[in-house]
């Protein structure tokens, strides 16, 4: 049986993706530290898994623990999940998250040499595309960051791409053996939860993102949403995004994984569903999935913000054989789950 290290095991999409792993015949093993996540997490993932749950409580900044990890569990591949996320929080703490989620890469990506282990799927981003220039975003599109967090997944890629050509040229100097194999998966606006309703997103204090404030505002703990402008060149004048389940990002993770596993080479991938909606389209679906109003104001933009992103999902089709299959409707009705049976969260 192939054993596959999760990093970052306990957060929002790496438990859903634990799920899916362990349903196509993979064993995990999961590791965290618990820096954004709850350790209840795992007590819920056992209920719902078709497997152990194996997990060692680790830093991904800390070498010796890494080794203990991959000495104890000989992981074929790894899935890096573990970074700090939150666009804000990384322009007032640039070196927290440079130190996280580079250091942590850097410092994954040695434990995995040390022990050949050559293959890794990254957690990336569409933040990586900037401000586009032209929708749907393909992956060829230009690059940039505009702020710390976006500029470390900018960099985290830049890394294993950096690793591919170390590789290239040892072989072309008479180096053999295996490979790095990396596969950059840029998620578009993940959003849902598990079918279940056990688990799902729980963001610490007032939520970043659109639908987990949508959420609290339907199950009561928020009076109302503020729309970030109502004025951009969109539909409806609200910022258009490309919302993805989290349960279509699960397996199109599995996807990745089998085609490391089976193909030579890297890739890098959009991971969306290729369909835009605005932020009055996302609410009057969630009103519809949850029965409940969700009263907004539209205010200033948000800075940094762009009108509108969506993805061209057809290079993860083609390579991954994956596309996402599930609508905007069934992202609410998961989402209204989870968060009417848990209106607290894990806590
Ligand atoms: P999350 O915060 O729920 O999960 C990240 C997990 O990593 C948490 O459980 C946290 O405790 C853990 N972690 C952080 N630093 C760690 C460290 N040093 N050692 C061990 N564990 C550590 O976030 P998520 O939404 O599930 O995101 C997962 C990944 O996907 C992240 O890399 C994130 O940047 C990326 N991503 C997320 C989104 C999104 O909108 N949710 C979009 C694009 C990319
Ligand atoms: C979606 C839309 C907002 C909250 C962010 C990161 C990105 C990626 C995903 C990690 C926008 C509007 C939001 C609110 C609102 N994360 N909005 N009121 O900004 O597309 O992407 O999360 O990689 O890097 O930047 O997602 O959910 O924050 O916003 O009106 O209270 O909802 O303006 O149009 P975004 P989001």
């Amino acid at each position: 049986m192939t054993t596959v290290l999760l990093t970052g095991a306990a957060g929002y999409i790496a438990s859903h993706t634990w799920l899916a792993l362990q349903r196509a015949g993979y064993r995990v093993v999961g590791v965290d530290n618990f820096a954004n996540s709850s350790p209840v997490v795992l007590e819920r993932l056992a209920e719902l898994a078709p497997a152990p749950i194996e997990f060692e409580r680790a830093d991904v900044c800390d070498a010796a623990m890494l080794d203990e990890v991959f000495g104890s569990y000989r992981p074929a591949a790894v899935v890096h999940f573990a970074a700090y996320k939150a666009v804000g929080e990384s322009v007032s703490q640039p070196l927290a998250y440079y130190r996280n989620n580079l250091g942590g890469l850097v410092n994954t990506c040695e434990a995995m040499k040390r022990h050949g282990c050559l293959r890794m799927v990254f957690s990336s981003s569409a933040t990586v595309y900037g401000a586009p220039e032209q929708l749907p975003l393909r992956e060829d599109a230009p690059t940039s960051a505009t702020n710390p967090y976006g500029a470390t997944k900018l960099m985290g890629e830049q890394i294993l791409r950096d690793l591919g050509v170390a590789d290239a040229l040892a072989i072309k100097g008479g180096a053999a053996g295996p490979a790095w194999q990396t596969a950059c998966l840029r998620y578009f606006n993940p959003v849902g939860a598990h079918e279940s309703g056990r688990i799902g997103e729980d963001p610490r204090g007032t939520p970043n993102n659109l639908m987990p404030y949508v959420a609290q505002v339907a199950v009561g703990r928020r009076d109302k949403l503020s729309v970030f402008g109502g004025d951009y060149p969109t539909p409806d004048g609200t910022g258009v995004r490309d919302y993805i389940h989290v349960t279509d990002l699960a397996e199109g993770h599995v996807a990745a994984l089998r085609r490391l596993l089976d193909t030579p080479g890297s890739l890098t991938v959009n991971l969306g569903t290729g369909q835009g909606y605005s932020v009055l389209d996302l609410v009057r679906a969630y009103e519809a999935a949850s029965g409940r109003s969700v009263p907004y104001e539209i205010v200033a933009r948000r800075p940094g913000d762009v009108a509108a992103c969506w993805a061209d999902p057809a290079l993860a089709r083609e390579l991954l054989g994956w596309q996402a299959r599930l609508d905007l409707a069934r992202m609410c009705e998961d989402s209204w789950r989870w968060q009417h049976l848990n209106p607290h969260g894990f806590n």
